[in-house]
């Protein structure tokens, strides 16, 4: 599937493309951008169907790899440092089993290697008959608090639901293309890129222990828990997500156009 991805362009030096979570866009890393552009070109692309990248189409988790890909070439870009959270750590899982050479290094941020179980499946069609009888918000509603840990404050509610505001269209095709995603497990020990993995405490949704495992998994990684949050750390932790990120990238990233 080939559509030019919107995306935001900020800061200079070696870049670092950041990949959003589900159900958002771009603006998902605005909390974060301004502490990375300090150090790196950021590049966040609104993934198919998601903000600016509108696509009628469906697409797979391995289709947002390829758009991924095709964006680093469309930039003259060769390799950049990838960070994905979530459902953007699928992309980016993808990606890196693609497309190994654009991959300069990984963080793989509060996401799973593996597909889903049986019941993560029917969840995904309670999901797909909520989204088609009741719309967006019924759902992102009922999401919201799932994806935050015990300590995150109101504010950051409030701010983490606003931004979830997609079609309803895409997030159909999301939820059907996070159903059928596949198992990267076996792909996990070919990733040669310098790898992090990074987790919050209270992730209920990819919780550490997962993290952990595919720290294990990679020939080349560590793992990292940001104390105190759940699923979505950027947004809980900003400070704490970026010097992560920061102080991994800055020694790994790659000028090489
Ligand atoms: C996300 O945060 O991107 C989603 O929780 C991913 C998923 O539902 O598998």
């Amino acid at each position: 599937m080939s559509a030019g991805l919107a995306f935001a362009d900020s800061g200079s030096g070696a870049p670092l493309v950041l990949l959003h979570a589900f159900p958002f866009d771009r603006h998902f890393w605005n909390g974060v951008t301004p502490l990375l552009n300090e150090n790196f070109r950021v590049i966040a692309p609104d993934l198919l169907g998601f903000g600016n990248s509108g696509a009628t189409a469906q697409w797979s988790i391995a289709d947002q790899g390829e758009a991924v890909s095709e964006l680093l070439t469309s930039l003259g870009l060769q390799s950049a440092s990838i960070v994905g959270l979530s459902m953007g750590g699928y992309v980016a899982l993808a990606l890196a089993a693609n497309h190994p050479g654009q991959v300069a290094s990984l963080i793989l941020a509060d996401t799973k290697a593996a597909p889903d179980a049986p019941k993560a499946r029917a969840g995904r069609e309670e999901a797909i008959a909520l989204v088609l009888s009741q719309g967006v918000a019924a759902f992102a509603d009922g999401m919201v608090g799932k994806l935050l840990g015990p300590h995150a404050h109101q504010d950051v509610h409030r701010s983490t639901r606003r931004l979830m505001n997609q079609p309803q269209h895409t997030v159909v095709t999301a939820l059907k293309a996070l159903r059928d995603r596949p198992d990267r497990r076996p792909d996990l020990p070919s990733v040669t890129a310098p790898c992090l993995v990074l987790g919050g405490t209270f992730d209920t949704i990819s919780p550490p222990a997962e993290g952990r495992e595919i720290a294990a998994a990679l020939p080349n990684a560590q793992f990292v828990e940001i104390a105190g949050a759940g699923h979505l750390t950027n947004l809980e932790a900003p400070a704490a997500f970026a010097k992560i990120v920061t102080e991994f990238s800055r020694d790994r990233a790659t000028t090489r156009t």
